[in-house]
């Protein structure tokens, strides 16, 4: 079990969050172009916490954190980051830019959204973008119970990932005009062949489901935002009491 795990010795049946947690994102080559393939947008994403109530006490937590562009983003704007990632390459890459940066404000941890167990204050904020698919619809729902542990009641969980807005009838011709924007072997980018994998191996859901889920777990919805072709989603979530 990795680090951070404050569930005991359960627990032959706790998914491994290694074995899901992509296979680029334990693949060296990938994580070393990672940056220039995906921008993250991070500073845009700082300025909309800001709005939201970001300040320089802020305590935030970054799930999924991978080469720490939000991480390294936030961390002049509050006190306390904690960067956290099951992948070990990931994490290398991660800690190499956090010393380059002097950023003596993120903590970096090995541990996954089902195993992570925060200490000290209470997080004001946690972002998580492109990782909470690697978890099948079950242990979304526990990792989302956790998350909303994780914040103080009224933090906000900003969450993007690959969320499908459609309905299941219309999925093939979805999914089939998705990869078809994807490059061709050798051309830089995302490939269709990546593409193809997420969908095939990883876990995206439909956004009716996850919204459903977030909602049982303790968050509302403040805002969602959908991408035209249907395959992401964005949102600000508000935790509301423990349940
Ligand atoms: C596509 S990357 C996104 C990285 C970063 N959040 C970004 O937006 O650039 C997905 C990240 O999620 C991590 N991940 C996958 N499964 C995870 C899990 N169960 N718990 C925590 N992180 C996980 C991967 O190791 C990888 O670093």
């Amino acid at each position: 079990m990795p680090s951070g795990s404050e569930a005991g010795s359960n627990e032959g049946w706790l998914l491994d969050e290694v074995a899901s947690a992509g296979r680029e994102n334990l693949d060296a080559g990938h994580v070393a172009r990672y940056d220039a393939k995906e921008d993250a947008d991070a500073a845009q994403e700082v300025l909309l916490l800001g709005r939201l109530g970001l300040t320089s006490e802020s305590v935030v937590v970054d799930l999924g954190a991978g080469t720490g562009q939000f991480a390294l983003a936030v961390a002049p704007a509050c006190a306390r980051v904690v960067a956290v990632d099951v992948s070990s390459v990931m994490l290398t890459a991660l800690r190499t830019k956090v010393e380059q940066a002097g950023a003596h404000n993120v903590e970096v941890v090995q541990a996954g959204f089902l195993t992570y167990g925060h200490h000290g204050s209470p997080a004001d904020f946690v972002y998580s973008r492109y990782a909470l698919h690697h978890l099948p619809d079950f242990w979304k729902g526990v990792a989302l119970t956790r998350l909303r542990d994780t914040l103080r009641p009224g933090g906000v969980l900003r969450l993007s990932d690959a969320v499908y807005n459609f309905e299941p009838a219309d999925a093939a011709e979805r999914i089939e005009a998705w990869c078809a924007t994807g490059n061709p072997p050798g051309a830089g980018g995302w490939g269709r062949w990546e593409l193809e994998e997420h969908v095939r191996d990883e876990h995206s859901t439909y956004t009716w489901l996850l919204e459903a889920m977030l909602q049982r777990t303790g968050f509302t919805i403040e805002d969602a935002e959908y991408s035209d072709d249907g395959i992401f989603a964005k949102y600000v979530l508000r935790s509301t009491s423990a349940q």
